[in-house]
């Protein structure tokens, strides 16, 4: 599997610092709230989880799973809830929780979503990746790992064909991997 990957972007003393950083972050813009953070299913789970647990203030956590269809080419994409949350939104701060922003869709969406659905109280992004060259959605977005070129990455949650997810570092795709198929 280690041999598919083209460069370790990210490894994990780098990634360890970056959610130390915003655990920090988010632990003091949110003290005395009702905050509830949402993990996008599956890509964020390990940056979900490594934010969670280094966090000094007390949190609800909930788990959504959605598909964006048409976000890569087409504008006019529609975002389908597949697993929706559970916990209550009304008067809550929600902070969802995603691995990387692409176009800024899928965050479009959500956010949307959040509070002329279900009514929370404020709706804040929090994303490990960011690629910026590939935006197409203005989307603001409060806390950011850090900004990647425009190539396809994987690890740390990642994943390219539900594989290498499981990688602890998070690294280039080397592109023979999709240009064969
Ligand atoms: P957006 O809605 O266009 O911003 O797309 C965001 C989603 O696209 C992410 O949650 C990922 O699932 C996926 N994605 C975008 N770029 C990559 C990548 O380089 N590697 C793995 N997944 C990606
Ligand atoms: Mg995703």
């Amino acid at each position: 599997m280690q041999n598919e990957i083209k460069d370790v972007l990210l490894d994990e003393d780098r990634i360890s610092n970056i959610t130390d950083r915003i655990a920090k972050q988010i632990s003091a813009d949110y003290n005395g709230r009702d905050l509830l953070l949402v993990c996008l299913l599956k890509g964020s789970f390990m940056f979900f989880s490594d934010i969670v647990r280094k966090l000094s203030i007390p949190c609800r956590v909930d788990f959504m799973q959605v598909s964006s269809y048409g976000s890569g080419t087409a504008s006019s994409g529609k975002l389908t809830v597949k697993k929706d949350i559970d916990e209550k939104t009304e008067n809550s701060h929600i902070l969802v929780v995603d691995d990387i922003v692409d176009s800024g869709f899928t965050f479009y969406c959500i956010k949307d979503y959040f509070l002329n659905k279900k009514q929370a109280c404020s709706v804040e992004l929090c994303a490990m990746l960011d690629k910026p060259d590939r935006r197409r959605y203005d989307v603001d977005i409060k806390y950011i790992g850090t900004s990647v070129p425009d190539e396809f990455v994987v690890g740390y949650g990642l994943d390219y064909n539900e594989k290498y997810r499981n990688l602890p570092f998070i690294g280039i795709l080397d592109p023979k991997v999709y240009e064969t198929v």
